[in-house]
């Protein structure tokens, strides 16, 4: 029988022991509080932000929050986040993406100071992950990890294959798993054979963005399997980047969309907002 990997359950443990962390650091008079900024008024934004704002509430964390207007200039961006990096009293600052089209958002990413990037976004960080310094890392590869470790699954020694090659889920994903002493493969679009790339794969983490793609035939017999894609199917409803019902049958570990990988971003976001304030 697979082990449904149940996401929702596990980053309600984290969140949990960030809050008991948070309340003793206020006794001693430590304060952590996230800056989000927000751009424009994209739907699917403004519930991630929303939760994001919910999760510090819960938790203790202090949430600034600033909704600008569409039309805001890149300069406009750019001070207040120069602002905010000199404000102590500020640990993390989140700018959601994706920003509008006329904001360089790689330059957003580098104005946000490396010591409050609690995306894990900013070039130094990523820099700091590919050499194994500590620093921030990009919250859905360090809530895979977190899903991995708290669900008894052996890491080291073991082939993983990420699909998928994104700055914030694949390529961080794959160092993630190397630190873990895995064997990593990392596929993406120009991969030849990858069902047979995949079908080598102890661990395989998907993050193709096409939904219900992988389906049992990708998938080694006992196999660990990783959602992180999300969608919605032709009735509605969410679903992931792979066949869950087929290829759940064939795993010994597999996370559901939702309630999977979904949950344990905004965790770990909330766990570098806490690190942040105890780092620097
Ligand atoms: N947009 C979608 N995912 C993310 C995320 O993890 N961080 C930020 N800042 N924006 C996002």
């Amino acid at each position: 029988m697979a082990q449904i990997i149940d996401g929702k359950k596990i980053s309600q443990e984290i969140k949990d022991e960030l809050r008991e962390k948070v309340a003793s650091l206020k006794e001693e008079g430590k304060e952590a509080a996230l800056a989000v900024i927000q751009v424009g008024n994209d739907p699917a934004s403004g519930v991630y932000v929303g939760n994001k704002k919910k999760a510090c509430a819960y938790i203790g964390i202090r949430s600034l929050s600033y909704e600008l207007p569409e039309e805001t200039t890149e300069e406009e961006l750019l001070a207040l986040i120069e602002k905010l990096n000199g404000d102590a009293s500020v640990n993390g600052i989140l700018v959601q993406l994706p920003l509008p089209s006329h904001i360089d958002e790689d330059k957003v990413i580098r104005t946000i100071s490396p010591k409050k990037d609690v995306d894990g976004f900013h070039p130094e960080n990523v820099g700091k992950l590919v050499i194994g310094e500590p620093g921030f890392v990009s919250c859905t590869p360090a809530g895979i990890i977190q899903l991995l470790k708290r669900s008894g699954i052996e890491i080291a020694g073991k082939n993983c294959v990420v699909i998928g090659r994104s700055n914030i889920v694949g390529k961080p994903m794959a160092l993630l798993m190397l630190r873990e002493n895995a064997t990593v493969t990392i596929a993406h679009s120009r991969t030849q054979d990858l069902k047979e790339v995949c079908k080598r794969a102890d661990i395989l983490i998907v993050a193709i963005g096409k939904p219900r793609f992988i389906t049992a035939d990708y998938v080694k017999e006992g196999a660990v399997v990783i959602d992180v894609g999300i969608h919605r199917n032709e009735n509605n409803k969410l679903c992931g980047d792979v066949a869950y019902d087929e290829v759940m049958p064939h795993t010994s570990a597999i996370t559901p969309v939702p309630g999977g990988v979904g949950p344990m971003t905004i965790a770990m976001l909330m766990n570098n907002c806490v690190e942040s304030m105890l780092m620097y």
